[in-house]
């Protein structure tokens, strides 16, 4: 699967050179990419299967849902990615996760999304304005939608750009 056209979009908020966080990491598109981009990344999903640790790729097997320990403890990245992905409990330590002049490029799906097929369920999808919320008196918002795409799929999705001043 190729990268999100809004990932590639506002790729260039990432300051050149920093570490970049892919949470929830699934095949690594996102992870390849910023690492084609010569960032060292950091890919973490409970599956790596579909991971391949290189010499700027590092890759962390963990469970981010079963009440373990965050895995990345007492680090910072310069951009904190994450697609098609939602666990709300991780909202404040991704926040935290962020060092200043650190970007968050963040797109999963909305209410609406139902319409279209999976995911489906509440607890998945984003509410009206939410990604906004977890931003706001946080981070500078850069862009923001919240619209229906159609490819790669129909969907109704939120997507936001912001950066820790
Ligand atoms: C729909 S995929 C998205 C993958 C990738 N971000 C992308 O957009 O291509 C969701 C990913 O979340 C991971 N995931 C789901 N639950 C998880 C958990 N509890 N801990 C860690 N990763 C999890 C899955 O393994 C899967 O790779």
């Amino acid at each position: 699967m190729t990268a999100s056209s809004w990932i590639t979009t506002w790729a260039g908020l990432v300051p050149a050179g920093v570490r970049v966080l892919d949470l929830a990491a699934g095949n690594g598109r996102h992870t390849r990419f910023f690492a084609g981009r010569g960032h060292p990344v950091t890919a973490v999903d409970r599956d790596v299967s579909g991971l391949a640790a290189t010499d700027i790729v590092e890759v962390i097997q963990a469970d981010l849902e079963d009440g373990s320990p965050w895995p990345l403890a007492g680090r910072t990245f310069g951009a904190v990615v994450v697609t098609n992905y939602l666990h709300r409990p991780l909202f404040p330590v991704l926040l935290d996760s962020i060092r200043p002049g650190g970007v968050l490029l963040y797109e999963t799906f909305m209410i609406g999304n139902e319409r279209f097929g999976k995911p489906s369920r509440p607890e998945f999808l984003l509410r009206d304005g939410e990604l906004l919320d977890l931003v706001r008196d946080r981070l500078s918002v850069t862009a923001y939608e919240a619209r229906l795409i159609s490819e790669p799929k129909m969907a109704m999705v939120q997507r936001i750009a912001a950066r820790l001043l």
